[in-house]
């Protein structure tokens, strides 16, 4: 056979050849030490001088021609999906699990520790008039308590929600009595610093019945602050003042850094939680209850800053900076 039509047909075969098992025995075919080729090689001394030239060039040329189309042909073989081979023994890849945001986490933990309680979680408006903001809460226009909350204006009329306080009025509006509340809501403020974001979250407590008291509003304090941070933390409340509640206080927890024994980021043992006191009878009038027969407490801290004091976090902000380093450490 000439060696035009040897190569034809050696390079069709490959081309057809279904699997790399057919492939080595064209290999062997053609380019073995018996193979097609050699039988030719074999045949070259017996040339006349100057044919042998030519004649050798082309097998050799031929050789290579061969080889090279085993060589793409196996490369081929092995990209196509039939020839994937499937290992079942391997281990498996891992997939990139992510979990609820540290905040999201704190909410449902708190909102666990009071519906035990008896109370229902509640959820007020972003966006908030000024009269269940401040007015309703015994805060009237210009009055010097409501700088302290350092407000966004939306409208004339409307504000970001400062506090989740708003909810106090709007919750006894709806005339269901007894009320034990759990107002969990976003709140805004023009604050940024260490310990405060313009953007927070805070819990707010309502509690209006027929007997409620300050012993009432300790011992919810207590079982909140033994729930979240643990059985050995202890609560304690100063006076203070805000215009909402009548006597009011500011409710301190045990330092978690020191368990109590006083360091440089405590007073005297005592981190500050947020306010709390008894429902001032305005309030209540405003809310349509009747303030001779029920009384009421009310308490409002920072979700946020609940979760730093747990967890010794010293800087609120790294809780919203999307640093993966810190979030999947919770
Ligand atoms: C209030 O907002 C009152 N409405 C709380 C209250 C409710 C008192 C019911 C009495 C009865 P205050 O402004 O102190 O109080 O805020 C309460 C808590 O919210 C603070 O102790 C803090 O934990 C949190 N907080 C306030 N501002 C910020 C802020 N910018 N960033 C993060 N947390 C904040």
């Amino acid at each position: 056979m000439e060696i035009e039509q040897l190569e034809k047909q050696a390079l069709t075969e490959i081309e057809n050849c279904p699997d790399s098992g057919q492939l080595e025995e064209l290999r062997i075919k053609y380019l073995g030490k018996k193979g097609l080729v050699a039988e030719r090689m074999k045949t070259l001394p017996a040339k006349a001088a100057a044919e042998r030239k030519t004649f050798g060039e082309s097998l050799n040329q031929l050789k290579n021609n061969i080889a090279r189309a085993l060589e793409l042909k196996a490369e081929a073989a092995l990209q196509s999906p039939s020839s994937i081979h499937l290992d079942l023994t391997l281990p498996g890849t891992p997939w990139t699990t992510g979990h609820l945001h540290p905040v999201t986490q704190t909410i449902t933990e708190i909102e666990n520790i009071f519906q035990r309680l008896g109370y229902s979680r509640s959820r007020y408006g972003e966006v908030e008039t000024d009269y269940y903001n401040f007015e309703a809460l015994n805060i009237p226009r210009n009055h010097p308590a409501r700088d302290e909350q350092e407000t966004y204006y939306v409208g004339q009329d409307t504000v970001l929600t400062t506090h989740t306080s708003n909810g106090q009025v709007r919750e006894m509006e709806k005339g269901l009595l007894p009320i034990r509340m759990l107002n969990i809501s976003k709140c805004y403020r023009r604050q940024s610093d260490i310990t405060h974001t313009p953007m927070f979250h805070q819990f707010e407590g309502l509690l209006v019945d027929q007997t409620a008291s300050i012993t009432d509003l300790k011992g919810t304090i207590d079982y909140f602050v033994k729930n979240y941070f643990g059985p050995k933390m202890q609560s304690r409340i100063r006076p203070y003042n805000f215009r909402f509640t009548e006597p009011s206080f500011e409710v301190d927890v045990t330092c978690a850094v020191c368990k109590g024994q006083s360091c440089t980021t405590c007073k005297d043992g005592w981190v500050e939680l947020g306010g709390a006191g008894m429902v001032h009878p305005n309030v209540l009038r405003n809310g349509k209850v009747d303030h001779d027969k029920y009384s009421g407490f009310a308490f409002g801290w920072g979700v946020e800053r609940c979760f730093m004091m747990k967890y010794n976090v010293n800087d609120i902000r790294l809780l919203y900076s999307t640093d993966l380093r810190i979030l999947q450490q919770f």
